[in-house]
């Protein structure tokens, strides 16, 4: 029932009251809430409940283990796990910045190509950086140690400096249960292990949108009418006439999987970023890949995804679909950081060259020519995903002690 708010019917007076009530009774006078349709009703419903149950990560033998979580924690901050002893995995996600740098490309020794993305629910991901092109959290982890751009302090680096130092070493055997041993290489991939085991726990915290969908959900009247209109206008684009949630899907707003989403990819006039087409080749000749030594599950059945994974020519230019959740914390967007703000990433949507496009297959992504309500409507949708409280603590190394 939309009420009026003039006229004499008993109806606008018992709705006068009921204003005046909620102003006595210090309670915002609740607006209309929109009304969804029994499918929109359906598609909101997936994108939760939240937060979701974590479940430890079978290729990696530390994974949940509260030993593992403080060595990874306090390796996250550790700037000597860098060829400069400057650069950490801090610098470019920091946690007083949702773990992203803020920079369209990070920075540690040199620029790279690429937005740093934020570390939240990565447990949920399959595939990890933009172009997948690592199959584990552990793997990924050990990325920017290797890359001189990056940290670049190499295996054997790595692997001496944790057998050197008291605390570390002391670190090490508390989260493997016995010393590192001689083996570089292993020494090296379990600090990605204890890495990972440490951003695991770093899962978003709730968010309005999910009181909201718990509310639709119960059929709770009040509950859903306390979520802004423009963003339940923006959530019925985003199911709906959008089709957002093609891509960004389920309750972290993402299918885990790559796609075109128009985005040019060129990083210089004349070198491109191929995107997951170079993912796959270079997950190809990883040594630290699911398939490879390393992998913790004896049964090898993480690996499937990866055996199964193919090499096609529509693979060039994709990228992987992000998370939403915190993305209103998380600017510049994309994967080259070319957006500066969510609006811009609607305009994008609104104005985007169809024939950019891979033709293969069904046409997902259209032109949607918003009108400039619609544009805010949608930023106020993704604004309603940030979370209301942290569930994750930003603790600096020097308060996590790990060893006395
Ligand atoms: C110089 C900046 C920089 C440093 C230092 C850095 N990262 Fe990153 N990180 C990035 C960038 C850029 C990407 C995206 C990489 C890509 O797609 O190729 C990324 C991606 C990731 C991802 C993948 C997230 C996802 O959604 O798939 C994880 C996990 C990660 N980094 C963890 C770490 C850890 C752990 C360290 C320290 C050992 C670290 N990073 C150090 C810039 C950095
Ligand atoms: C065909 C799949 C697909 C559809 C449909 C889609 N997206 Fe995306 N989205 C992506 C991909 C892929 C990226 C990353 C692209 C890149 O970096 O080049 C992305 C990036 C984003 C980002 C930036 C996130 C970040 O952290 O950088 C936002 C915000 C976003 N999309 C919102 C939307 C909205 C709103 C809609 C609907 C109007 C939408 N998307 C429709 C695939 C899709």
């Amino acid at each position: 029932m939309t009420p009026r708010r003039s006229g004499g019917s008993i109806a606008a007076q018992l709705w006068r009251f009921s204003i005046l009530f909620c102003m006595l009774s210090g309670i915002a006078a609740p607006a209309p809430a929109l009304d969804f349709t029994a499918e929109e009703r359906r598609r909101i419903l997936r994108h939760g409940p939240w937060p979701p149950i974590l479940q430890p990560d079978p290729s990696n033998r530390v994974s949940a283990k509260p030993a593992a979580i403080a060595f990874g924690h306090a390796l996250f901050f550790e700037p000597r796990l860098s060829i400069s002893g400057a650069v950490s995995c801090a610098t470019c996600h920091r946690p007083d910045r949702a773990f992203t740098d803020g920079l369209p490309r990070s920075r540690g020794h040199r620029t790279g190509d690429r937005n740093a993305p934020s570390l939240f629910n990565l447990r949920f991901n399959r595939w990890f950086g933009w172009d997948g092109a690592q199959d584990s959290l552990w793997a990924q982890n050990l990325r920017p140690l290797l890359d001189r751009r990056e940290m670049g302090v190499g295996s054997g680096g790595a692997a001496r400096l944790v057998r050197s130092d008291r605390e570390l070493s002391c670190g090490y055997r508390r989260a493997f249960g016995e010393a590192s041993g001689a083996d570089d290489e292993r020494v090296f991939v379990d600090l990605g292990k204890a890495l990972a085991a440490f951003l695991e726990t770093q899962v978003t915290g709730r968010t309005p949108f999910d009181d909201f969908r718990d509310a639709l959900a119960q059929g709770d009247a009040a509950g859903r009418a306390r979520y802004p209109a423009a963003a339940a206008r923006g959530l019925r684009l985003f199911v709906g006439r959008g089709n957002c949630a093609f891509c960004h899907f389920g309750p972290a707003f993402t299918n885990g999987e790559f796609a075109d989403a128009g985005v040019p990819h060129f990083i210089e006039p004349d070198r491109v970023d191929p995107g997951r087409h170079g993912g796959i080749r270079k997950l190809r000749r990883s040594p630290h890949t699911l398939l490879g030594r390393f992998n913790d599950d004896a049964e090898r059945s993480t690996a499937a995804k990866t055996r199964h994974v193919r090499l096609r020519q529509s693979n060039f230019g994709e990228f992987r679909v992000p998370g939403l959740r915190n993305a209103a914390l998380t600017a510049p967007y994309m994967h080259a950081g070319s957006l500066a703000t969510l609006a811009d990433v609607a305009r994008h949507y609104s104005t985007l060259d169809e024939e950019r496009l891979h033709a293969g297959g069904e046409r997902i992504l259209r032109r949607l020519d918003l009108s400039a309500r619609e544009v805010a409507d949608l930023v106020a949708f993704l604004a309603t995903l940030t979370e209301k409280k942290p569930l994750h603590e930003f603790v600096e190394k020097s308060e996590n002690v790990l060893c006395r």
